[in-house]
């Protein structure tokens, strides 16, 4: 598959980097509008780059792309490559607001597009055991889910200004939520505390409720305001309870504790740990499910309607949060949130 990446910082490098050493992928190209940037990672990955997408399509001959530019900058790109009949990976969430999600998905749609996006957590073994352990029947029928996902306050400095806690963090395991419970969502009720992020409109922590149609419920819990020294660089949890039993997922390191000289950590080994051959982990299974999947025809992992479900509660939530109130996913329908 010949493929490109749009956006090289932070995941669309690894992203690249990923992709250069697949066995069925040829990386032929970056893009990104720091053109330096694409540049000094083609030059390392050996391949070309662009700091234009539209320069990037007309000049070469693709099978494939994946778009890893901040949402905000997600919508073009992606319909420039679903104009050509490409192949795509876009990285979630899928915009700034529900509005701007439901316009991309409208726009892909027209287009006959049948795009991956990057829910990773799928890509990590143990939400792909406990999916199937689900499917089967192992936890009988789903009563309650509780997920947490704590980052440190390097998250504000680096995404606040651009993205938010709930779109950029939180959405994981909302989305995996979706996934594993059998009905769909029907009411959330959210409170944040606002401290550091109040010059960006975002939340510093968020803890939820979602209730289900069948009346199974959701509770989450997020922040980014952990001190740097957080062994753990992510702390995540993810715990689903049936009546007829139960999936229990702890943290990020996978059990692994590393004393040095400079201190104690639990480096990451489930989201993308970068070994001397290669970056491992969910998101390397993510971008390899794209790939395989893309080359049998098979649908994406996670799709256009799964994404935009996760959206409209992400858009819940902010909506909750902003009137002080339960907020129905039946008023989030018009996409105005
Ligand atoms: N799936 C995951 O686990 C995961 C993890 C991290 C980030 N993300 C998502 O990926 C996106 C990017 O995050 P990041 O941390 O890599 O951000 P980043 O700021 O490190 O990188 C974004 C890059 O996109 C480039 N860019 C911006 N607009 C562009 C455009 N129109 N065309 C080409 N390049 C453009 C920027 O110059 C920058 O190099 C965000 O939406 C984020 O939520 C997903």
């Amino acid at each position: 598959m010949r493929i490109a990446v749009i956006g090289t910082g932070l995941i669309g490098a690894l992203h690249a980097r990923i992709l250069a050493r697949h066995g069925a992928c040829t990386l032929v190209a970056l893009c990104d509008i720091d053109a330096d940037r694409a540049a000094a990672l083609a030059a390392e990955l050996g391949c070309r780059a662009y700091g234009d997408a539209a320069a990037l399509f007309e000049a070469e001959e693709l099978d494939a792309v994946t778009v890893a530019t901040p949402e905000a900058h997600r919508h073009d790109p992606a319909v420039l490559a679903a104009r050509r009949g490409l192949k795509m990976l876009l990285e979630k969430p899928l915009g700034r607001t529900l509005a701007d999600v439901d316009r991309l998905v409208a726009d892909l749609s027209d287009l006959g597009a049948d795009p991956a996006v990057n829910f990773i957590l799928h890509g990590d073994p143990r939400f792909a055991r406990m999916k199937e352990i689900v499917a089967a029947g192992g936890v009988g029928r789903t009563v309650s889910t509780f997920a947490r996902r704590r980052g440190t306050r390097l998250g504000i400095e680096k995404y606040a200004p651009w993205t938010d806690l709930l779109s950029s963090t939180l959405i994981h395991d909302i989305e995996m939520a979706l996934s594993v419970n059998a009905a769909p969502a029907e009411r959330v009720y959210a409170e944040a505390v606002v401290r550091a992020c109040a010059p960006y409109g975002s939340h510093d922590a968020v803890v939820a409720t979602l209730r289900f149609a069948d009346g199974a419920v959701a509770l989450f819990e997020t922040s980014w305001v952990l001190p740097p020294t957080q062994p753990e660089p992510l702390d995540p949890a993810f715990h689903l309870i049936g009546d007829g039993g139960s999936v229990v997922i702890e943290g990020s390191s996978m059990g692994i504790k590393v004393v040095s000289e400079t201190g104690y950590s639990q480096p990451d080994m489930a989201h993308w740990p970068i070994f001397d051959d290669g970056v491992g982990g969910a998101l390397a299974r993510s971008l390899d499910a794209f790939v395989t999947r893309s080359l049998a025809g098979q649908p994406p992992l996670v799709g256009l309607g799964a994404a935009r479900r996760a959206e409209a509660v992400v858009a819940a939530m902010k909506h909750s949060i902003a009137e002080g109130r339960p907020v129905a996913l039946a008023e989030m329908d018009g996409g105005d949130a």
